[in-house]
């Protein structure tokens, strides 16, 4: 191969060179004791003569100082690229702080749900659903509210129109019937309270019971510090044979010690619900001022949290269990209420407003 030539091809490989073990090939291709293309060119000398030797001689030493004057410099440029400049662009301080991750966290309101189920977990309870969209047989007559009952007006209810007379999707999910079409005209409504799951669960399971259902429930209601049109409830229910009033206190103090972590009483005032009987509202101890009395709890001292009773023979009737046989307890206590409470929140409507400042606080 003549100089031309060998000067051309290292040129072209030099070009394809992109780091130094790539460069060290090429140094020992045309370099190498052995094989170098440049030492077998010096090393051929010998088989020549006279001034061609002193030609080719002189050529090749000027070919081999130009080729390594390039492959240094080459060799210096893939240095900075690969050492130098590399560690400072990849240089870090392992001892910095951390950049912060955004983490998402739990709703207030399911977190307190899952407080709930916790406690009731622990005292046999299982979890039990029912539809948002209900019939107007689970939410009202079956639990002893047929048609024209003055309770109904009591909640103030979102009707649902259905002039095809179908079921809604969200009625074909879940614990709920699988009819297409509902069997007698019936009106849908937004359910106005959880109580409509006792009476799924009674139609489908039988004695002894012990659920709770937490969930969504909507009235026709305006805005305040402590109400809203669509607000949490869970429902209670245990039924048995003999069941009384003193399990129900026992159940609902041990609920509230665990949840409130304190030593609180509860009060029963006489109330008035179609599906239990007797039937009362449940108090406790105001949590502000553990009783001495405050604005929040208007000086008495005591804070309203929701509705509870025997439950009615007429529901056991509606839902085919035989009043003589059997007896219980149901309540339904607003979740909202007491997550506020529990983390001294001082609006209903910060639960809905999506506002981070709020949210990041769980
Ligand atoms: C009922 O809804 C009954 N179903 C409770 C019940 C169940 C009684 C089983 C007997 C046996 P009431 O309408 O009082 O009851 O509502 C219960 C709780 O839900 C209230 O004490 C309150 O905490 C909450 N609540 C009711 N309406 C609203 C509203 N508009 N906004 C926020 N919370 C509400």
């Amino acid at each position: 191969m003549n100089l031309t030539n060998l000067k051309q091809e290292f040129l072209d490989r030099i070009d394809k060179v992109f780091n130094i073990d790539e460069l060290n090939v090429l140094r020992l291709d045309f370099f190498g004791r052995e094989k170098g293309k440049i030492t077998a060119v010096l090393r051929n000398l010998k088989n020549l003569v006279g001034e061609e030797r002193k030609k080719i001689g002189a050529e090749t030493n000027v070919l081999k100082k130009e080729l390594e004057e390039i492959l240094n410099r080459k060799q210096e440029e893939l240095r900075k690229e690969e050492g130098g400049d590399r560690l400072k662009k990849e240089w870090f301080d392992i001892t910095a702080p951390g950049v912060n991750v955004l983490k998402g966290a739990l709703h207030p309101i399911t977190k307190t749900i899952d407080e709930i189920q916790n406690i009731f977990y622990k005292m046999g309870f299982e979890t039990a659903d029912g539809p948002e969209v209900e019939t107007e047989f689970y939410n009202f007559d079956a639990l002893n509210m047929p048609k024209g009952h003055p309770a109904r007006e009591l909640h103030d209810t979102f009707w649902i129109k259905n002039p095809e007379n179908k079921l809604p999707i969200t009625y074909l999910t879940g614990s709920c019937e699988k009819n297409e079409n509902l069997k007698n005209k019936e009106k849908l409504v937004l359910r106005t309270h959880t109580s409509p799951v006792q009476i799924r669960y009674m139609m489908t399971h039988n004695p002894p019971i012990r659920i709770i259902a937490p969930g969504r429930t909507f009235r026709y209601e305006a805005v305040d510090a402590s109400h809203s049109h669509t607000f949490y409830q869970f429902e209670c229910l245990m039924i048995d044979q003999d069941i009384n009033i003193a399990n129900f206190k026992a159940v609902v103090l041990n609920f509230f010690q665990k949840f409130f972590k304190r030593d609180i009483k509860i009060r029963l005032r006489p109330s008035y619900f179609p599906f239990v009987e007797p039937g009362f509202e449940v108090d406790f101890t105001c949590v502000f001022c553990s009783g001495n009395g405050c604005s929040v709890c208007k000086k008495s001292g005591w804070l309203e949290i929701g509705g509870a009773g025997m439950v009615h023979p007429n529901v056991f009737k509606a839902v085919g269990y035989n009043p003589r046989e059997v007896q219980g307890f149901a309540f339904g206590f607003g979740i909202e209420r007491i997550a506020m409470l529990k983390y001294k929140i001082p609006e209903f409507k910060l639960f809905y407003s999506g506002d981070l400042r709020f949210l990041r606080q769980f």
